[in-house]
């Protein structure tokens, strides 16, 4: 773990994408605070994120966040060098609030504010690093470890970025950071929708990816065949409705032969959940054959699942490669800490879009991009 650089500017961070309110203290890669405001019990009886009800709690939540983020960094506004915005993909209502704050803060304070898109945030998050301590480490182990530091990645481009979210499921390439270029995608349904959907249909809760990342642990991920979707199509992209509507039959079918006890649930979720994993790592080891990659990274709500991880790993054995995954699981879910990493590499390399110091732009200028591609200009 290397302790931050004296020269990055510290970066306030602010993500209101979708349904969490987070806000965030980076330095270089080194993350100071991540505050992530959860709207979960608000949007559960929607069965998802209702985007009126988003707005309005991260208009409740954003100001509280700020103060906290600054308080857990133990910085003061005079040392924040630069700040950044989640400036798309997401909801529009949701993307508002977070602009609108940011553009606020970037005129009193006279700083710079770098838009950044949230894919890129996703896709970045395994370049964060935790603050060092200053402890000294206690026991002998920890010693050892902390003197054989992990490998850190970013070393070897081209790198492969997987994002699997409730919102996006990709294959990004990275020939360095700031240059992407989109592989694959689904061309229906995110992976992390599938699962929450599914998930309803079996009433597990909302979301519904780590409760059936749970319930699978019981079960038999044999018990249900499921269809391999996109065998016969070269490219790397992926589809998970089909998966959804084969789930949907086959719970239907078990309702109405009495059959869906709580094991038949253990069973399913564990099937299905091998079937969605399956399929990205099916196209993963397709695109693998055909490109030339040298490092992979893990990153969106879904890479916190250990299941996918592992299958992951087993798919990149046959190529030597390592997966990358966030220090923290903290840093999977949508987070501000990501979008401050990204901003302070737009930083470095000169890239920010607003200087309002420097009157270069009116901040009034940035708006929200509910959809924006990653790799695409603002
Ligand atoms: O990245 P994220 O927090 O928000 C988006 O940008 O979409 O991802 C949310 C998605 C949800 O679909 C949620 O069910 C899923 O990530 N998720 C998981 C796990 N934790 C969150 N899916 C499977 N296993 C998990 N442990
Ligand atoms: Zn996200």
């Amino acid at each position: 773990m290397k302790p931050p650089s004296p020269t990055a500017p510290k970066i306030l961070a602010i993500d209101t994408s979708c349904d969490d309110t987070s806000v965030a203290v980076t330095q270089g890669k080194t993350v100071l605070a991540n505050v992530i405001a959860s709207q979960t019990q608000l949007h559960a009886p929607y069965g998802g994120v209702f985007p009126t009800v988003a707005k309005q709690a991260h208009k409740e939540n954003i100001e509280q966040a700020i103060k906290v983020a600054l308080q857990r960094a133990g910085v003061s506004w005079t040392e924040i060098g630069a700040l950044g915005v989640t400036q798309g993909p997401g909801l529009a209502p949701a993307l508002e609030v977070g602009i609108k704050q940011a553009k606020k803060l970037a005129t009193k304070h006279s700083l710079p504010l770098i838009a950044i898109n949230h894919i890129e945030g996703h896709a970045l998050s395994v370049l964060a690093q935790p603050k060092p301590r200053t402890k000294k480490p206690r026991t002998k182990q920890a010693r050892t470890k902390q003197a054989w530091p992990k490998k850190i990645p970013g070393q070897n481009f081209p790198a492969l970025a997987i994002v699997v979210s409730g919102g996006h499921t990709q294959f990004i390439k990275v020939t360095q950071l700031g240059k992407y270029q989109i592989l694959g995608s689904s061309i229906d349904d995110a992976a992390g929708e599938a699962l929450d959907k599914v998930g309803r249909m079996l009433s597990l809760g909302y979301p519904a990816g780590p409760i059936m990342e749970q319930f699978a642990k019981k079960g038999d991920p044999k018990k249900f065949k499921i269809p391999l979707p996109m065998t016969d199509r070269r490219d790397f992209n992926m589809s998970f409705s089909g998966l959804k509507t084969w789930a949907r039959n086959k719970i239907e079918d078990l309702e109405t032969r009495n059959q869906l006890d709580k094991q038949a649930i253990y069973d399913f979720t564990a099937s299905f959940q091998r079937g969605v994993f399956g399929h990205i790592c099916y196209k993963l080891n397709k695109l693998l054959q055909e490109n030339e990659i040298k490092e992979v990274w893990l990153g969106g709500g879904v890479a916190a699942n250990i299941k996918l991880r592992r299958m992951i790993r087993e798919t990149l054995k046959a190529y030597n490669l390592k997966l990358f995954t966030p220090y923290t699981k903290r840093l999977c879910m949508d987070n501000a800490a990501m979008i401050g990493i990204v901003a302070g590499e737009k930083f470095e390399r000169g890239e920010v879009a607003i200087q309002v110091a420097g009157i270069k732009k009116n901040p009034s200028h940035l708006d929200r991009k509910p959809r924006w591609e990653i790799g695409e200009n603002p």
